[in-house]
């Protein structure tokens, strides 16, 4: 389990194992891999972040990862997985969050990217991500720097295709 503050200075607690705060989160985060890049999303409000959202009432957790993937970039799963799972204490209440890592087969045009400006691919995620401006409250914490760790350890499938 890591604890750390996020940018917010709200506590956050990260866990690589099998859901443990939650088995149906409400919220949902994925890293994506595209042509050997970062598919990332521009939000009109934050900046640059990984595709995430909610859970909609009825749906398991992975479907909604592929539906923001699709809202956000376009994006079509080829292979998803589960990597983790994170609570933040935020002022206004707690949010559990799964993480997974997505491979993407192709990206299709949408008429609307939702509250976003659709796909951005990224060959590096800059190492001035946690002063970025241009990045996302979500990108500034220490979520990504343990998922990008957990998965180039972990995700061989990542490196089978290289
Ligand atoms: P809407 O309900 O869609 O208007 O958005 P919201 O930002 O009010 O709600 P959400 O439940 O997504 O987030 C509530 C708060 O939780 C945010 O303001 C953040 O403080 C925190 N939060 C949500 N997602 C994350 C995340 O991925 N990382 C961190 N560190 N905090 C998060």
């Amino acid at each position: 389990m890591y604890i750390f503050k996020d940018y917010y200075r709200n506590k956050v607690r990260l866990s690589f194992d099998d859901h443990p705060f939650s088995k149906s989160p409400k919220h949902v985060w994925i890293i994506c891999r595209h042509e050997d890049k970062w598919l990332l999303t521009k939000h009109k409000e934050r900046g640059l972040e990984f595709p995430g959202g909610k859970v909609e009432p009825g749906e398991q957790a992975e479907q909604a990862a592929i539906r923001e993937i699709m809202e956000e970039t376009g994006g079509v799963v080829e292979n998803i997985a589960y990597i983790g799972q994170y609570l933040v204490e935020g002022k206004a209440g707690v949010v559990i969050k799964n993480v997974y890592y997505a491979e993407i087969l192709n990206l299709l045009h949408q008429d609307t990217y939702f509250e976003t400006e659709g796909p951005v691919l990224l060959a590096q995620i800059p190492s001035n991500v946690k002063i970025n401006k241009g990045y996302s409250f979500i990108m500034k914490d220490d979520v990504l720097t343990h998922s990008m760790n957990y998965i180039k350890k972990e995700m061989r499938f990542m490196e089978s295709k290289s």
